[in-house]
């Protein structure tokens, strides 16, 4: 067994952690942004009502829910590890970096984009998530049967209370960066290295860092300047 906890307690394994609970979280996003597109059905939000009634209590999703979380945090207690061993192993830091792959602020920074979108996510389970659980809602009549409105309450927070819609669209600049660099790294840390299908790889990332913050974006502007 000793080998498995070293394995995965030494730097590289740590790396390899972080690499593959980032991939895991960009699917989890992937799937959040497609079901999160019903809010423009032009339907008043019944089919984004009744998928938000089946996000919160079918029983799949809640286990799905669990690893959802184990993901973001060991994402960001193995974070926080590799930050600290790297500081202990150099406090001063390189007084010149003879890598030759491109050093960005944000590819520098890290920690900070990363931290920075966590308060995000706080802000915003505290929009939605929480309410829809814990709090009273207002109700809408679909075909027959009562369900929460979900897509009320979007709207109601993009449009009337527009600085979240302001402050969603920074935060989902600085996920962008965070995608971006994320994905980079993660490939170069797990190996995947190929004449003909590296590019392929890195140009998805690419892609998919720009697709999903944009994606997103739609809908606080959407709801704050259109609807
Ligand atoms: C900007 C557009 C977004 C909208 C309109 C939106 C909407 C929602 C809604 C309505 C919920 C509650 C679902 C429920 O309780 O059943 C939710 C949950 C959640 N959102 Fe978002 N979201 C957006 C962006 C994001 C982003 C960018 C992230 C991550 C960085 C994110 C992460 C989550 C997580 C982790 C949950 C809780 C897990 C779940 O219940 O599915 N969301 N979102």
């Amino acid at each position: 067994m000793s080998w498995i906890t070293n394995t995965l307690t030494s730097s590289i394994g740590r790396k390899a952690t972080m690499s593959l609970t980032g991939l895991f979280l960009v699917s989890f996003l992937l799937v959040h942004l497609s079901g999160n597109f019903l809010l423009f059905k032009g339907d008043e939000g019944a089919a984004f009502n009744l998928y938000s009634n089946f996000m919160s209590t079918a029983p799949i999703i809640r286990v799905l829910e669990i690893g959802l979380l184990a993901g973001f945090l060991i994402h960001m207690i193995t974070a926080l590890m590799l930050t600290n061993k790297n500081k202990a192993a150099r406090p001063v830091g390189y007084a010149v970096s003879n890598n030759n792959k491109k050093v960005t602020w944000f590819s520098k920074n890290m920690g900070l984009s990363g931290s920075i979108v966590l308060v995000f996510l706080i802000i915003h389970l505290l929009n939605f998530y929480f309410p829809y659980h814990y709090a009273t809602m207002r109700y809408v009549n679909i075909e027959g049967e009562e369900y929460k409105d979900m897509f009320f309450l979007v709207a109601t927070v993009f449009k009337q209370e527009w600085w979240y819609s302001v402050l969603y669209l920074l935060a989902l600049v600085l996920l962008g960066f965070h995608l971006q660099h994320g994905f980079a790294s993660a490939f170069q840390t797990l190996g995947i290295e190929h004449k003909k299908y590296t590019p392929i790889i890195e140009g998805l990332g690419n892609l998919i860092s720009i697709i999903l913050p944009i994606g997103f974006a739609t809908m606080p502007l959407y709801f704050w300047l259109i609807y």
